[in-house]
Protein backbone atom coordinates (compact mmCIF):
# COMPACT_ATOMS: atom_id res chain seq x y z
CA UNK A 1 0.00 0.00 0.00
CA UNK A 2 1.14 3.77 -0.73
CA UNK A 3 0.68 5.04 2.42
CA UNK A 4 2.78 2.36 4.31
CA UNK A 5 5.65 3.08 2.35
CA UNK A 6 4.91 7.01 3.18
CA UNK A 7 7.72 8.43 5.97
CA UNK A 8 5.96 8.52 9.69
CA UNK A 9 6.11 12.49 9.32
CA UNK A 10 4.22 12.37 6.56
CA UNK A 11 1.59 9.18 7.95
CA UNK A 12 0.94 11.76 10.82
CA UNK A 13 0.32 14.84 8.93
CA UNK A 14 -2.34 12.69 6.63
CA UNK A 15 -3.64 11.18 9.62
CA UNK A 16 -4.29 13.99 11.40
CA UNK A 17 -5.82 15.85 8.61
CA UNK A 18 -8.49 13.06 7.84
CA UNK A 19 -8.84 13.28 11.95
CA UNK A 20 -9.80 16.96 12.24
CA UNK A 21 -11.87 16.83 9.13
CA UNK A 22 -13.83 14.02 10.83
CA UNK A 23 -13.91 15.92 13.88
CA UNK A 24 -15.53 19.06 12.24
CA UNK A 25 -18.19 16.48 10.76
CA UNK A 26 -18.91 14.94 13.89
CA UNK A 27 -19.25 18.34 15.82
CA UNK A 28 -22.36 19.54 13.38
CA UNK A 29 -24.59 16.75 14.69
CA UNK A 30 -24.22 17.81 18.23
CA UNK A 31 -27.51 19.59 19.95
CA UNK A 32 -27.66 23.31 19.21
CA UNK A 33 -30.54 25.93 20.85
CA UNK A 34 -31.11 27.46 17.89
CA UNK A 35 -33.01 30.63 18.16
CA UNK A 36 -36.57 30.81 16.58
CA UNK A 37 -36.67 33.94 14.17
CA UNK A 38 -40.37 35.65 14.04
CA UNK A 39 -41.01 38.51 12.22
CA UNK A 40 -44.38 39.70 12.97
CA UNK A 41 -44.32 41.24 16.65
CA UNK A 42 -47.03 43.23 17.19
CA UNK A 43 -45.12 44.28 20.95
CA UNK A 44 -42.46 45.45 18.79
CA UNK A 45 -40.27 48.50 20.25
CA UNK A 46 -40.46 50.64 16.65
CA UNK A 47 -43.81 49.15 16.08
CA UNK A 48 -45.63 49.82 19.10
CA UNK A 49 -43.38 53.79 20.33
CA UNK A 50 -43.09 56.88 18.62
CA UNK A 51 -39.43 56.25 18.36
CA UNK A 52 -37.44 58.54 15.75
CA UNK A 53 -36.86 56.94 12.20
CA UNK A 54 -33.16 57.41 12.84
CA UNK A 55 -32.99 56.08 16.11
CA UNK A 56 -35.29 53.10 15.18
CA UNK A 57 -32.93 52.24 11.94
CA UNK A 58 -29.81 52.42 14.04
CA UNK A 59 -31.41 50.58 16.56
CA UNK A 60 -32.23 48.03 14.22
CA UNK A 61 -28.87 47.61 12.28
CA UNK A 62 -26.91 47.46 15.59
CA UNK A 63 -29.48 45.75 18.26
CA UNK A 64 -31.75 43.96 16.56
CA UNK A 65 -29.97 40.26 15.44
CA UNK A 66 -29.05 40.09 19.41
CA UNK A 67 -31.92 41.58 20.78
CA UNK A 68 -35.20 40.68 18.68
CA UNK A 69 -36.85 38.02 17.54
CA UNK A 70 -35.99 39.07 13.90
CA UNK A 71 -32.53 37.75 14.19
CA UNK A 72 -31.07 38.01 10.97
CA UNK A 73 -29.23 35.41 10.96
CA UNK A 74 -25.92 35.07 8.52
CA UNK A 75 -24.66 31.66 6.45
CA UNK A 76 -22.00 30.66 8.94
CA UNK A 77 -24.07 31.03 11.71
CA UNK A 78 -25.33 27.27 10.94
CA UNK A 79 -21.90 25.81 11.13
CA UNK A 80 -20.57 24.61 14.22
CA UNK A 81 -18.32 25.36 16.24
CA UNK A 82 -19.37 29.24 14.96
CA UNK A 83 -23.14 28.47 15.67
CA UNK A 84 -22.42 27.60 19.36
CA UNK A 85 -20.88 31.38 20.21
CA UNK A 86 -23.06 32.69 17.81
CA UNK A 87 -26.61 31.15 19.06
CA UNK A 88 -25.25 31.90 22.62
CA UNK A 89 -25.40 35.59 21.95
CA UNK A 90 -28.63 35.54 20.46
CA UNK A 91 -30.51 33.50 23.40
CA UNK A 92 -28.49 35.96 26.15
CA UNK A 93 -28.86 39.05 24.29
CA UNK A 94 -32.83 38.40 23.79
CA UNK A 95 -33.09 36.93 27.68
CA UNK A 96 -31.94 40.40 28.59
CA UNK A 97 -33.82 42.72 26.55
CA UNK A 98 -35.80 41.72 23.22
CA UNK A 99 -37.31 44.47 21.91
CA UNK A 100 -39.79 42.93 20.52
CA UNK A 101 -41.55 41.98 23.34
CA UNK A 102 -40.97 45.54 24.48
CA UNK A 103 -44.89 46.51 24.96
CA UNK A 104 -45.49 43.43 26.98
CA UNK A 105 -42.94 45.30 29.84
CA UNK A 106 -44.22 47.08 32.46
CA UNK A 107 -43.34 50.78 33.00
CA UNK A 108 -40.85 49.75 35.51
CA UNK A 109 -39.07 47.34 33.44
CA UNK A 110 -38.97 49.87 30.46
CA UNK A 111 -37.17 52.78 32.90
CA UNK A 112 -34.59 49.56 33.82
CA UNK A 113 -33.76 48.66 30.17
CA UNK A 114 -34.12 52.46 28.91
CA UNK A 115 -31.55 53.04 31.93
CA UNK A 116 -29.69 49.78 30.48
CA UNK A 117 -29.52 51.03 26.94
CA UNK A 118 -28.00 54.23 27.93
CA UNK A 119 -25.58 52.66 29.98
CA UNK A 120 -24.13 50.37 27.34
CA UNK A 121 -24.37 52.35 24.43
CA UNK A 122 -22.28 55.88 26.75
CA UNK A 123 -19.87 53.02 27.84
CA UNK A 124 -19.30 51.30 24.58
CA UNK A 125 -20.30 47.73 25.90
CA UNK A 126 -23.09 47.25 23.53
CA UNK A 127 -22.70 46.51 20.16
CA UNK A 128 -20.37 43.29 21.14
CA UNK A 129 -17.51 44.01 19.79
CA UNK A 130 -17.13 40.91 17.82
CA UNK A 131 -20.27 41.51 16.25
CA UNK A 132 -19.31 45.37 15.16
CA UNK A 133 -15.60 43.21 13.16
CA UNK A 134 -17.97 41.11 10.80
CA UNK A 135 -21.41 43.69 11.21
CA UNK A 136 -19.14 47.34 10.79
CA UNK A 137 -22.73 49.40 10.40
CA UNK A 138 -23.56 48.16 13.54
CA UNK A 139 -20.57 50.61 15.17
CA UNK A 140 -21.80 53.40 16.70
CA UNK A 141 -20.40 56.90 15.84
CA UNK A 142 -20.75 59.60 18.46
CA UNK A 143 -23.88 61.34 17.07
CA UNK A 144 -25.76 58.01 16.84
CA UNK A 145 -24.90 57.17 20.59
CA UNK A 146 -26.02 60.97 21.09
CA UNK A 147 -29.40 60.48 19.17
CA UNK A 148 -29.67 56.76 21.33
CA UNK A 149 -29.06 58.36 24.61
CA UNK A 150 -31.39 61.21 24.09
CA UNK A 151 -34.09 59.23 22.91
CA UNK A 152 -33.91 56.79 26.14
CA UNK A 153 -34.11 60.29 28.27
CA UNK A 154 -37.12 61.12 26.43
CA UNK A 155 -39.00 57.63 26.21
CA UNK A 156 -38.59 57.43 30.23
CA UNK A 157 -39.55 60.83 30.75
CA UNK A 158 -42.99 59.86 28.72
CA UNK A 159 -43.19 57.17 30.44
CA UNK A 160 -45.55 58.15 33.62
CA UNK A 161 -47.47 61.13 32.09
C1 LIG B 1 -23.88 40.17 19.00
C2 LIG B 1 -25.01 40.26 19.84
C3 LIG B 1 -25.38 41.58 20.48
C4 LIG B 1 -25.59 42.79 19.87
C5 LIG B 1 -25.46 43.13 18.40
C6 LIG B 1 -26.02 43.70 20.91
N1 LIG B 1 -26.06 43.04 22.10
FE1 LIG B 1 -26.68 43.79 23.89
N2 LIG B 1 -26.25 42.03 24.81
C7 LIG B 1 -25.78 40.89 24.18
C8 LIG B 1 -25.54 39.85 25.17
C9 LIG B 1 -24.99 38.47 24.88
C10 LIG B 1 -25.90 40.40 26.42
C11 LIG B 1 -25.84 39.71 27.77
C12 LIG B 1 -24.76 40.28 28.63
C13 LIG B 1 -23.39 39.98 28.13
O1 LIG B 1 -23.09 38.81 27.90
O2 LIG B 1 -22.59 40.91 27.97
C14 LIG B 1 -26.35 41.76 26.16
C15 LIG B 1 -26.78 42.63 27.13
C16 LIG B 1 -27.35 43.86 26.88
C17 LIG B 1 -27.99 44.70 27.86
C18 LIG B 1 -28.10 44.41 29.35
C19 LIG B 1 -26.78 44.78 29.96
C20 LIG B 1 -26.80 44.88 31.44
O3 LIG B 1 -25.71 45.15 31.96
O4 LIG B 1 -27.84 44.71 32.06
C21 LIG B 1 -28.40 45.83 27.24
C22 LIG B 1 -29.12 47.01 27.84
C23 LIG B 1 -28.02 45.70 25.84
N3 LIG B 1 -27.39 44.50 25.64
C24 LIG B 1 -28.26 46.65 24.88
C25 LIG B 1 -27.83 46.57 23.56
C26 LIG B 1 -28.00 47.63 22.60
C27 LIG B 1 -28.69 48.96 22.89
C28 LIG B 1 -27.44 47.19 21.43
C29 LIG B 1 -27.30 47.95 20.15
C30 LIG B 1 -26.71 49.24 20.20
C31 LIG B 1 -26.94 45.84 21.66
N4 LIG B 1 -27.18 45.51 22.96
C32 LIG B 1 -26.34 45.03 20.71
C33 LIG B 1 -25.58 40.74 22.83
C34 LIG B 1 -25.67 41.74 21.88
Amino acid sequence: MKFLKLNKKRKLIIVYIIATKLLFVAIQFLPVNKPKIIVTNPNDLIASTNIPKNVALQIKTSCYDCHSNETKLPWYSSIAPTNWFIYRHINKGREELNFSNWNALSKEEKEEKLDDISTVVSGDEMPLKKYSIVHPKSKLSKKEKEDIINWTYKLLGSLYK
